[in-house]
């Protein structure tokens, strides 16, 4: 373990410039958006289950935290068969979240705090449940309505094997077949492709009338005054042409596994980057960018600044780029951040190739640590030894080495400071901002993940992410609702991650989180610089980057780091030995501070 501290009296230097500044312009370049999964963030009705009055009701704390905008994950109508992720009314609210006005009370009361609202929208797939796809269930093959999915005749005399070989990303094949009818052709039953859920059909995106439908979905909620869309699954709209065989793995948040052939991608890549075999057929395809541009000529048509956000999970970074050019989407989520290991030397790697690559397309940067798809940050930092924690982000299981939680909470603090000290626009997930860990104990009888199901438990899923709030420590449900009730129970050290045991608390995770978000918007650095401390290049231990005047230093070692003389501390992710006359303050292991020299 190489240790390098500071020179207590040489103030420091930082050559290696990154990223330049900008002058504040469309808010979304620097916003802080925070994720609301409604369905876990407050139930304002007390069936267990949160709704937007719900998230109407908590403004106040989302207010006093701070941030730019939210993120609502679905609340449109929908049989909940992922959770909201497959949609059957693209413009109704669903009887569980509310109505249309709960709506309409909940953007006009955030916008009065100067809150701004991004909705999601998922186009990939439908639910079975939809308009479309029961009138496609009722007509026959190559009917219209059944263009508007992706219907094929299987494979074999009677059509019985399915059309490729594609798997689901939650478990089993990608393809089910329709039960018999008599209007069945001599292939038999037509099969229906969906990568995710079978709940879940995929649309066929070269279709023109889905096209047009999507662009009104679109326009219903800019007309509404909706600031921006976060677009599910943004790569795999389109699927390459004669929908190849791939014996490649998918999984969406551990990204694709090659497959020992690569296939060779038929059309070569629009502007000759990168083969795009890496993330399969059905990702990632250049015609999904002709969707984007198209998409952005419609919000360019509505005034302030409305942005389109990919969640791409797209590989190499090159690649992801591309949903940001300037005529295409205006942020991505930044996966490969998400994944990095806590590694000074990798960290580091990451943080200079996201700046490079987005201000080579003249996109901010977005950085992100968890969401409802992937294992809390507070439980994937736990393991001393990294090697112990389970392959992947998306759920640790109660067989598996379970993680260290107060090791994860330090960690996991120090890495959202480091996160909110960055250059570009950073995502918050509802409850990181109290610390809170995954619940890995749910048991399995309790359990509401499609992939829990399809792949017979041996993918614990993402329910351990989605857990529901705690707001007061005291209250039944910990606050989360009027009766008590929770969709997914919650675990008993909830309480004391609950928010009214950290309001005002000096040193709780909230307070670390609102007093980071208040010197980020003063100092400007959302819209800031980048260049790396020279003391510390090549440290295997210490993070440390100057943002305009502010150094963000993360010390990622075992022993710790001494600031220079005079260093002002700005906020810190855990205790620091205060500074003396003739010494700096020392920043421990897992901690990260942001100073003035
Ligand atoms: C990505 C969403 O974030 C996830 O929750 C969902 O299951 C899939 N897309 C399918 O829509």
């Amino acid at each position: 373990m190489t240790r390098i501290d500071s020179s207590p009296t040489k103030p420091l230097s930082a050559s290696t410039v990154v990223h330049a500044s900008h002058e504040p312009s469309e808010w979304w370049r620097d916003a802080v958006i925070y994720q609301v999964y409604p369905r876990s963030f407050a139930d304002a009705d007390g069936d267990g289950i949160g709704d937007l009055p719900g998230i109407t009701s908590r403004l106040p704390h989302l207010a006093a935290l701070g941030i730019d905008a939210l993120w609502l994950s679905p609340f449109y109508r929908s049989p909940q068969k992922d959770a909201g992720y497959d949609v059957a009314d693209y413009r109704a609210v669903d009887p569980l979240f509310g109505t249309l006005e709960d709506f309409d009370v909940l953007l006009e009361q955030a916008h009065e705090r100067g809150i701004r609202i991004i909705v999601d929208l998922v186009p990939n797939h439908t639910s079975d449940q939809h308009v479309w796809f029961q009138e496609a269930l009722r007509s026959p093959a190559g009917s219209p309505a059944r263009a508007r999915y992706m219907f094929r005749d299987g494979k074999g005399a009677d059509g019985s094997t399915p059309p490729n070989n594609w798997q689901s990303i939650f478990g089993g094949p990608a393809w089910t077949r329709l039960p018999a009818s008599e209007d069945d052709g001599p292939a038999g039953p037509q099969w229906y492709l969906h990568l995710f859920d079978t709940s879940q059909p995929d649309l066929d995106w070269s279709n023109d009338e889905v096209k047009a439908e999507f662009e009104d979905v679109l326009r219903f909620w800019l007309d509404k005054g909706v600031d921006g869309f976060r677009i599910d699954v943004a790569h795999g709209m389109v699927k390459a042409d004669g929908l190849p065989d791939w014996s490649g793995k998918t999984s969406m948040v551990e990204g694709t596994e090659k497959p020992a052939e690569q296939v060779v991608d038929p059309g070569a890549p629009e502007d000759g980057l990168v083969d795009t075999s890496v993330n399969g057929p059905m990702f990632d395809q250049d015609g999904v960018h002709d969707i984007y541009r198209a998409w952005h000529q419609v919000l360019a048509e509505y005034d302030g600044d409305r942005c389109l956000v990919a969640e791409a999970w797209v590989e190499p970074m090159e690649r992801l780029a591309r949903y940001v050019r300037a005529d295409e989407m205006h942020q991505a989520f930044n996966f490969a951040f998400l994944t990095t290991e806590w590694d000074a030397s990798r960290l580091r790697d990451i943080v200079a190739e996201s700046l490079e690559m987005s201000d080579s397309v003249g996109a901010p940067t977005t950085w992100v640590l968890s969401n409802h798809d992937v294992s809390r940050h507070a439980s994937r930092l736990g393991y001393e030894d990294a090697s112990q924690r389970p392959a992947g982000t998306a759920g640790i299981k109660p067989t598996d080495p379970q993680p260290d939680e107060a090791l994860g909470i330090k960690r996991a603090r120090a890495a959202s400071l480091l996160m909110l000290g960055l250059p570009g626009s950073a995502y918050v997930y509802q409850g990181e901002e109290l610390g809170l860990p995954d619940h890995i104990m749910i048991p399995d009888e309790a359990r509401q993940d499609p992939s829990f199901f399809r792949t017979n438990g041996e993918e614990i899923g993402r329910d351990g992410c989605r857990v529901p709030i705690p707001w007061e420590a005291a209250a039944p449900g910990y606050g989360f609702g009027p009766t008590g009730k929770t969709w997914l129970p919650q675990p008993p050290s909830y309480g004391t991650y609950a928010a009214d045991q950290q309001r005002d608390v000096e040193g709780s995770t909230f307070e670390m989180y609102r007093r980071a978000l208040e010197v980020r918007g003063e100092a400007e650095l959302g819209s800031g610089s980048l260049a790396w401390v020279d003391e510390y290049q090549g440290s295997s231990d210490v993070v440390a980057l100057l943002n305009r005047d502010v150094v963000v230093l993360t010390n990622l070692g075992t022993e710790a780091v001494t600031l220079p003389v005079g260093a002002e501390v700005l906020v810190a992710s855990g205790d620091h030995a205060t500074a003396t006359e003739d010494s700096g303050a020392r920043v421990p292991r897992d901690t990260t501070v942001w100073f003035r020299v």
